[in-house]
């Protein structure tokens, strides 16, 4: 599953799964990039509002290194926050990542929280001024693929009726308990492919006795039958951690086949909490 790619609906292929690094503290954010890039993931997301795009693009120079692979083989996510949502805030925002992560491309580039009529009366248009600068990106050939984050049909209805470029991607909160079936089914209908964010609930699934005993059964961790599950919805997981050893046990999550009964019964499961943030109330 490492080695499996995607096709997006802007011709470009994407890694079926990914290496987050929100919540990874900056000092130990390359290591634990080089190492995921070690263990054979392929995809590495981060964001402005990480702190780290440094350091995540100082991990990529030292998996190059170490794995003889080059800039083209990884796939790198970065994201344009709320406060610097608009045309040309988004475009500063974009030079400031790029330079960040001290690369001459970025392979997707995305909208990270939709702006909300709760917080602007002009959202549509706020949310149309970003994304067309997120389609000069795309002319100007700084970015591959472009997408947004958190948007529910209701954020993408106005946002589809008026782009040049379809959004490749929606990358949105997804892990058992909290499957958002109707915008997943929604994007799909519309050619976007779904990220899942907090794969593991933020570390919320691991606590689950429900899971932990389907594990025990699988001979398989907690997380390892989560990120399969996730893959299995053909969703993209991706998950974080800055923990060699959990780094390397992530990589090993797609070697066995969960069966349909029991992948049913992950999709079902509602006791994991996780963030289950509803974008019109997330405010910054
Ligand atoms: N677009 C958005 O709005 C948005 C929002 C949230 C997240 N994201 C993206 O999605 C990524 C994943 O979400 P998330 O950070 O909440 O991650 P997650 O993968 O759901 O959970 C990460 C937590 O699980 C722990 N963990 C990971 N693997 C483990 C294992 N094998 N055994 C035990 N514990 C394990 C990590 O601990 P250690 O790190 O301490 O090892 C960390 O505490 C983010 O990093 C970010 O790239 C996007």
């Amino acid at each position: 599953m490492l080695n499996t790619y995607l096709e997006l609906n802007s011709g470009y292929a994407i890694p079926a799964v990914g290496f987050g690094t929100w919540q990874s503290e900056p000092e130990k954010t390359a290591a634990a990039v080089q190492k995921a890039i070690e263990c054979g993931f392929r995809h590495i997301d981060t964001a402005s509002l990480y702190h780290n795009e440094k350091e995540v693009g100082e991990g990529i120079a030292a998996a190059l290194k170490t794995t003889g692979l080059r800039r083209e083989d990884i796939f790198v996510t970065t994201k344009v926050w709320n406060t610097e949502r608009g045309y040309g805030r988004t475009l500063r925002s974009f030079e400031q990542s790029l330079k960040a992560l001290n690369f001459d491309y970025i392979d997707l580039f995305l909208i990270h929280w939709p702006a909300v009529p709760s917080q602007y009366e002009c959202w549509k248009e706020l949310n149309l001024e970003t994304w067309r600068a997120l389609e000069k990106l795309v002319d100007d050939g700084l970015v591959k693929s472009i997408g947004v984050s958190n948007f529910m049909p209701r954020h993408l209805e106005p946002l589809l009726d008026r782009c040049r470029i379809m959004p490749a991607v929606n990358q949105i909160e997804f892990h058992p308990g909290w499957t958002q079936d109707e915008c997943v089914q929604w994007c799909r209908e519309r050619g976007m492919l779904i990220e899942a964010w907090s794969p593991l609930a933020n570390g919320d699934a691991l606590k689950s006795p429900e899971l932990a005993a389907m594990a025990e059964k699988y001979g398989c961790s907690i997380s390892q039958l989560v990120l399969n599950w996730v893959a299995s919805q053909g969703v993209i997981p991706l998950s974080k951690s800055v923990t060699a050893a959990r780094i390397e046990e992530n990589s090993h999550s797609f070697d066995f086949v969960i069966s349909d009964e029991d992948l049913a019964a992950i999709s079902a499961l509602d006791s994991v909490a996780g963030k289950r943030r509803n974008p019109d109330l997330v405010l910054y």
